[in-house]
């Protein structure tokens, strides 16, 4: 390749997401990307939702806290995000000092999008003196606006660490607040956004495929709509419903999220049988179209060049951990 059309791609990164250079086809990808591995004392962090390949060739596979956890406490020189912006921000925010690419930056999050932070401002204004707690799917400038953050494994957590008699406001997912809502018995000022992913499973699919398998377990994550969790007969974090899939003795189970995570289940599992959760229309809108933007010949060039990276304003990094941090530190006295 020539510097010419190194540096047009690199002109060009902002407008693709990604270099938009050619990867010799006959290139061992698997065996390039260790190689870069070592050279570059690089780790690979991927979300259950990344394809296969990209979760094969990774360091470390998990859920948003896991990842967070292990972006805090790698001593890689780089950070290789598989997986969306938000999460390689949150990797940036933990290590202001570490490099953290990200194969496309276009790989975004509906919900994420769904709360900008200057409208953020206003809600927040409406409900003073609450707390606000926002699911860790949100931007690094929705964190600086933020007391706690939160994922899907140590939600409940989160919220009954705060004080009775506080009130709290939780963004940006409608589902997961109305859910947590539920469990918690506490009244959250809801942000109304949702995922494009957990909310296009079909009820009617679902109960046809119930008949069909009598016996499997309908299991669900909490960003799915309420009358989808009302069916299921366990509601997880992606590494929640692993987990559970390990441990249930039912041999057939229909999983309502991102269908990336059935890589990992029928890896753990392979004599069981997992179906996932049907859409309300022929599309593949069980999969998040964000999630897969990352190929393995994104992550390949990503590592070869370390571009894209991901750069933060120095504000955002010096105001949006705190929240980050709380997450952090509850999570551990919790055992999570
Ligand atoms: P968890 O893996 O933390 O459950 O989050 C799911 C998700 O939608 C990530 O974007
Ligand atoms: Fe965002 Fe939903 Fe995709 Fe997760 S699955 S990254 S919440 S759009």
């Amino acid at each position: 390749m020539t510097t010419a059309t190194l540096d047009l791609a690199k002109e060009n990164l902002n407008k693709y997401g990604f270099l938009d250079l050619e990867v010799d086809p006959t290139l061992n990808l698997e065996e390039e990307i260790e190689k870069l591995k070592k050279e570059k004392n690089a780790i690979i962090l991927a979300h259950y939702y990344q394809e296969s390949e990209i979760q094969d060739v990774a360091d470390y596979v998990g859920d948003s806290l896991g990842l967070s956890q292990m972006a805090e406490s790698t001593d890689a020189d780089m950070i290789v995000f598989a997986g969306v912006h938000f999460m390689a921000e949150t990797a940036k925010i933990l290590n202001p000092h570490k490099k953290v690419v990200l194969p496309d930056l276009k790989a975004g999050c509906s919900l994420a999008d769904s709360c900008p932070a200057p409208l953020f401002k206003k809600f927040k204004e409406k409900y003073p003196d609450h707390v606000v707690v926002s699911y860790i799917n949100c931007t690094a400038e929705l964190k600086t606006l933020t007391d706690i953050c939160c994922t899907s494994t140590n939600a409940v957590h989160i919220i009954e660490s705060v004080p009775e008699d506080k009130g709290i406001i939780f963004a940006p997912d409608r589902n997961l607040g109305m859910y947590l809502m539920k469990k918690t018995g506490r009244d959250l000022k809801l942000w109304n956004g949702t995922c494009m992913v957990h909310e296009i499973f079909s009820n009617e699919k679902i109960t046809k495929l119930q008949m069909q398998y009598p016996d499997a377990k309908f299991i669900a994550h909490p960003e799915c709509e309420p009358h989808i969790l009302e069916k299921a007969d366990f509601i997880g974090s992606t590494s929640g419903l692993l987990r559970f899939t390990k441990e249930s003795e039912a041999s057939t189970f229909i999983v309502a999220t991102e269908s990336g995570i059935l890589h990992q289940m029928e890896k753990h599992s392979p004599d069981k049988t997992f179906i996932a959760a049907p859409p309300n229309n022929t599309c593949a809108c069980n999969e998040c179209p964000h999630m897969k933007r990352n190929t393995m010949e994104k992550l390949y060039l990503s590592m070869k060049y370390e571009l894209p990276e991901i750069i933060l304003p120095e504000w955002v990094i010096a105001k949006g951990r705190a929240c980050i941090d709380k997450m952090l530190e509850i999570s551990e006295k919790a055992g999570l």
